[in-house]
């Protein structure tokens, strides 16, 4: 066994059996951050924030919900909302975060996206930031399932609906996922487990993988910058941190991630409180009808554009589109053939690249929220096929970029 003397702190006791400075070095006062990064690197911050707020208001929520088909909707609507004492506050707190996370995630992807964050020594951050948004996405699908409302349950009908795999008629691949042949309790259970349990253990180890994996490349800077990290901190432990390029992430770095989060948190619960709705579906205050089909079934904004890519096509073409978009941004970092790591205006035909897709992931989000009638059916269909072939074209652009 190691060899301890006894102990002259509380801080020294603990050192001498956790290595909690040595701890603290390695994670914060000796972590190096460029200085060269804006507010968008603070995204990070954001989204474990705004997950902490989710895991809070979830277990809250979760000490009245029942996951019953009879009374889950009274559950939600009646006894959370009006009969707990701030049951509401925790509910808003859960709905408008589940929103907002997926607004964030997408600045944060594209931000990734802009300065070329995936490249070079980072394709794991990028792998494992996509795992995230994947998981994220399974936790959105089956918290949406719990108020047992209308929405729940054909949106729920309809996306288990696409495991049949179009002609290919895999029923039993459905009714294996629902555990009936239709969505009811062995569905809700199932989901409920899903979301409290399986789903929430999945994001906390790809939280912690995604962290891991941002240790040795270090984060990104919006020059696209490769810095000698032992150089540049050993300038600022000299004393030297005005010359040197980097400093230490708490706490100064945190300082500024913290201000953001600040500002954040002022935008957060002003939709807590006075613009919630947004983050509510109306139809979903109509309890689970299996004879009622809601004339427009739609998901929530963050799921539109990869459903505008299912819709305009028939059957299999469009499941094989769907299937297209779900995987295609993994492959990012194997996609884009040019080694600059530069931000976007600096890459030529790439800056195009980049708004037209942010251009076209608008158009489709927008179209898939409407019905797909008329003029807005081929601004999806036009859409869908475009963004198709933005991928398809991007290694060729990428290629053709001159290298710095
Ligand atoms: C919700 C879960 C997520 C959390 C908590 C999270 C957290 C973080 C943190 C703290 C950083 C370092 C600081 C920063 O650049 O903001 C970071 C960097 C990064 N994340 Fe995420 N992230 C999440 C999801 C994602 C997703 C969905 C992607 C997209 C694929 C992604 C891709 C990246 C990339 C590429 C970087 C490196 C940025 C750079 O080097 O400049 N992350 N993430």
């Amino acid at each position: 066994m190691a060899h301890f003397e006894k102990a002259k702190s509380i801080h020294d006791w603990l050192d001498q059996r956790l290595a909690i400075d040595k701890v603290n070095k390695v994670m914060q006062t000796e972590y190096w951050i460029p200085k060269n990064i804006n507010f968008l690197w603070a995204m990070g911050m954001v989204l474990v924030i705004t997950f902490m707020m989710l895991l809070v208001s979830g277990i809250f929520l979760l000490m009245y919900y029942q996951p019953n088909i009879a009374t889950a909707f009274d559950s939600v609507n009646y006894t959370i909302m009006r009969e707990v004492e701030f049951g509401w506050l925790w509910r808003h707190v859960h709905a408008v975060a589940a929103s907002v996370v997926f607004l964030i995630i997408y600045i944060h992807m594209f931000t990734g996206i802009y300065y070329g964050s995936y490249k070079k020594g980072r394709e794991m951050i990028w792998i494992s930031g996509m795992l995230l948004f994947v998981a994220f996405s399974a936790e959105a699908f089956s918290g949406y399932m719990l108020p047992w409302g209308q929405m729940s349950y054909w949106a729920g009908m309809v996306i288990t609906n696409l495991f049949s795999l179009g002609s290919l008629e895999m029923n039993g691949i459905v009714e294996w996922i629902r555990g009936d042949y239709v969505p009811a309790q062995a569905f809700l259970t199932r989901f409920f487990m899903l979301h409290v349990l399986l789903v929430p253990l999945a994001i906390m180890a790809l939280i912690g993988i995604h962290f891991a994996a941002l240790r040795i490349p270090h984060v990104n800077n919006q020059d696209g910058d490769e810095f000698d990290y032992d150089e540049e901190s050993a300038k600022y432990l000299a004393g030297d941190t005005k010359g040197s390029k980097v400093i230490r992430f708490a706490n100064d770095f945190l300082s500024k991630d913290l201000f953001v989060v600040a500002v954040y948190l002022i935008f957060f619960f002003y939709l807590v409180f006075w613009n919630y709705g947004f983050a509510m579906d109306p139809v979903n205050f109509d309890p689970a009808d299996g004879l009622k089909t809601p004339a427009h079934i739609y998901p929530e904004w963050y799921f539109l554009w990869s459903y505008e890519i299912l819709r305009p096509f028939s059957k299999d073409i469009g499941l094989m589109a769907f299937g297209f978009a779900q995987v295609i941004f993994v492959l990012l970092p194997f996609l884009d053939r040019s080694p600059n790591v530069a931000p976007a205006n600096r890459r030529g035909p790439f800056a195009i690249w980049f708004w037209l897709m942010i251009v076209d992931l608008i158009a489709l989000t927008a179209m898939g929220k409407l019905p797909p009638e008329g003029i807005f059916s081929t601004i999806g269909l036009y859409a869908a096929v475009t963004f198709i072939a933005l991928w398809v074209a991007l290694p060729f652009i990428t290629m053709m970029e001159k290298k710095k």
